[in-house]
């Protein structure tokens, strides 16, 4: 079910407005006004940077080297500025940071420029990121500073020698660069582009926990180890999503309001944000294409929604509608680059779970089940299985909604819970509270001194 970037704009704005709470200590029921947010790429789904950043109150700058991006975010609304003077485009983002209004404004030139830029003039930065696509970074999804796009492509197809040179001199200036940066105090996250394993790839070993290779993780925090994962997935809260089949606007703004109405915004601040961003879904233009929306929602938020929406398919309210989610959520992927990234589930040494959770939506009757490989981060690193269900109105489809939408998101905080979660832990004991035909076993805690303790007592190494 591919809805264009309108789930990772979801994605970006959830992880930007966590950031700020968890980093900058902003009020839960406040937003990034009066925040600036750097990072790059304007493509694919990078382009969402500068809108997720804008619905998130933040002043965004975003660099990019091909301009054909930054026109297509331009004419789409998704970008309010275009500049290629850094002068210029810090002085418009200082104009919007003071006078507290969400802006997003497009740097046409290399992140590496304006970073060292940032630092020489002393600006200050609170969020910072990247998505270049650094998981294809010798296949030209990293361009190298010192040149422009169009010289880029040239070396790339004619000497890719040089070119897998300048790669790795740009990813060790992006790295010093990065190394300043967050000296004075701004929070860097890894955006789930491969961005920190590049580094580590191109030879620079101090990038790694351990220094030498990439088993116990990196120096700097991906998204999801210090915001999705515990903020979000933990929870169960995921990319939901739906499509309306008979491609009517009305039938998407009926959807629309009728998620909103399920949605209790005094839950938690999760939901709050989650009700705000499905208000404004209309106004702040986010489809492209289909008729689709996406919500994150925890697992009994998915499944009251669906019975919603199959109530209003059976009484030809709105027309059918497929629901489905996609790989970024809790459960269905292994991928220990990101959704999974530094939880112990084992899912760093083998992939089980999302086969599981294919074969147990498929055994529950979801309509479509998918499982693939490479989602997000490149094939070879990821295993994920997603579906699709058709809403028809029936009372068949109900039932299928009752087990096969609590399975799905239950499968995923189990494994984290499992992994010893906190959060998640205390989702699975609510879940087993209620009347829904299943039970979720959970690790039982033990001290871990008393454990250190007692390994080192009798531990011998080479022993008997
Ligand atoms: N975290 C998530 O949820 C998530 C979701 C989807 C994709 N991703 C990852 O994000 C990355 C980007 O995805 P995409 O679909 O936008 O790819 P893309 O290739 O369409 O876009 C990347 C953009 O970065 C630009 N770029 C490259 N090097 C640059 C540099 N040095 N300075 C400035 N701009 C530069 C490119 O010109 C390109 O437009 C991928 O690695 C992808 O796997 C993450």
């Amino acid at each position: 079910m591919y809805i264009g970037p309108q789930g990772i704009v979801h994605g970006t704005y959830s992880t930007l407005l966590n950031a700020g709470r968890m980093k900058l200590n902003i009020p839960e029921q406040e937003n990034l006004s009066g925040r600036l947010f750097v990072s790059s790429g304007l493509g694919g789904m990078s382009g969402a940077q500068g809108k997720a950043a804008y619905i998130a109150g933040a002043v965004g700058i975003i660099a990019e080297v091909d301009l054909s991006r930054i026109e297509t975010r331009h004419s789409q609304g998704w970008v309010d500025d275009v500049s290629d003077n850094l002068e210029k485009v810090f002085v418009l983002a200082k104009k919007y940071l003071s006078l507290k209004q969400p802006r997003a404004i497009a740097y046409h030139g290399n992140i590496v420029d304006l970073l060292e830029y940032a630092v020489k003039e002393n600006i200050h930065i609170d969020l910072l990121s990247d998505q270049t696509s650094c998981h294809a970074v010798y296949d030209g999804g990293y361009c190298p500073v010192g040149i422009s796009f169009e010289e880029r492509t040239n070396i790339l197809n004619h000497d890719k020698e040089k070119f897998i040179k300048l790669v790795d001199m740009t990813l060790k200036r992006h790295f010093e660069v990065i190394k300043k940066i967050t000296k004075k105090g701004t929070y860097f996250f890894d955006y789930g582009n491969s961005f920190m394993k590049a580094i580590s790839d191109s030879g620079i070993k101090e990038i790694c926990k351990n220094g030498v290779n990439d088993l116990d993780g990196f120096i700097w925090p991906s998204y999801v180890e210090d915001i999705m994962g515990p903020v979000l997935f933990d929870y169960g809260y995921g990319p939901f999503r739906w499509v309306c089949l008979s491609r009517k606007e009305e039938d998407l703004e009926k959807t629309d309001k009728a998620a909103m109405e399920c949605i209790d915004k005094n839950r938690r601040f999760q939901d709050f944000d989650n009700y705000n961003w499905i208000k404004d879904a209309k106004k702040n233009k986010l489809v492209v294409g289909t008729k689709a929306r996406i919500l994150y929602q925890d697992a009994y938020g998915r499944l009251k929604i669906a019975l919603k929406f199959n109530e209003m398919v059976r009484n030809k309210e709105v027309g059918p509608i497929m629901l489905g989610r996609d790989h970024h959520d809790t459960g269905g992927t292994d991928s220990p680059f990101r959704e999974t990234s530094n939880i112990k589930d084992g899912s760093n040494i083998m992939a089980d779970m999302a086969t599981h959770v294919a074969l147990g939506n498929s055994a529950r009757g979801m309509s479509l089940v998918t499982l693939h490989n490479g989602g997000g981060v490149g094939i070879g690193k990821v295993i994920n299985g997603g579906y699709g269900m058709v809403l028809d109105g029936s009372k068949r489809v109900d039932e299928i909604l009752k087990t096969a939408m609590l399975f799905d998101v239950m499968a995923g905080v189990s494994r984290r819970a499992w992994a010893r979660q906190e959060n998640s832990i205390s989702t699975v004991e609510e879940y087993n509270q209620l009347d829904n035909n299943s039970h979720v076993t959970l690790p039982v805690l033990t001290d871990n001194v008393k454990i250190e303790n007692l390994v080192k007592k009798h531990y011998v190494k080479g022993g008997k």
